[in-house]
């Protein structure tokens, strides 16, 4: 049987929210109600996905390399709150037709997306045991 992978299951959720970010660059040009449409389903997605990371996974984290695990926690946690905090600026933006920072977020987004599947995600899948995993899993489950 195939060990359990946190990292593969939170690839698929990254792709799911990329397309949807694909969709909102797609409408960007179109009338507020379309644009409007994909934005919230983006929005949706991302704060779901922020929730699992946070409240299943992160929390779950015992790094073996005690210095360097904790610090990336919190670093990935911040990034969280401003990738949310810069969503609520973009809603604004779209609703006002204002000209919104969308390759600023997509490339902040990318880059912690890229993050946690090179440096958390495989370190997780190395540290913890299957059942941990097992757990996380059924957890993730839950909400995605
Ligand atoms: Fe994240
Ligand atoms: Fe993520």
């Amino acid at each position: 049987m195939k060990p359990t992978s946190i990292l593969d299951i939170m690839v698929k959720d990254h792709g799911k929210i990329i397309t949807l970010l694909n969709d909102v660059e797609k409408n960007m040009n179109n009338d507020v109600l379309s644009m409007m449409k994909a934005f919230d389903s983006f929005e949706w997605a991302l704060e779901k996905h922020i929730f699992t990371e946070e409240k299943a996974i992160y929390t779950s984290y015992n790094p073996v390399n005690i210095r360097e695990g904790y610090k990336m926690v919190p670093e990935l946690v911040q990034d969280h709150n401003e990738l949310l905090n810069r969503l609520r600026v973009m809603r604004f933006d779209i609703l006002k037709k204002h000209r919104c920072d969308f390759e600023g977020f997509k490339c902040s987004l990318l880059d912690h997306k890229t993050f946690e599947e090179e440096q958390l995600y495989p370190r997780l899948d190395e540290e913890l045991t299957n059942e941990q995993k097992l757990m996380i899993v059924s957890r993730i489950k839950e909400i995605v």
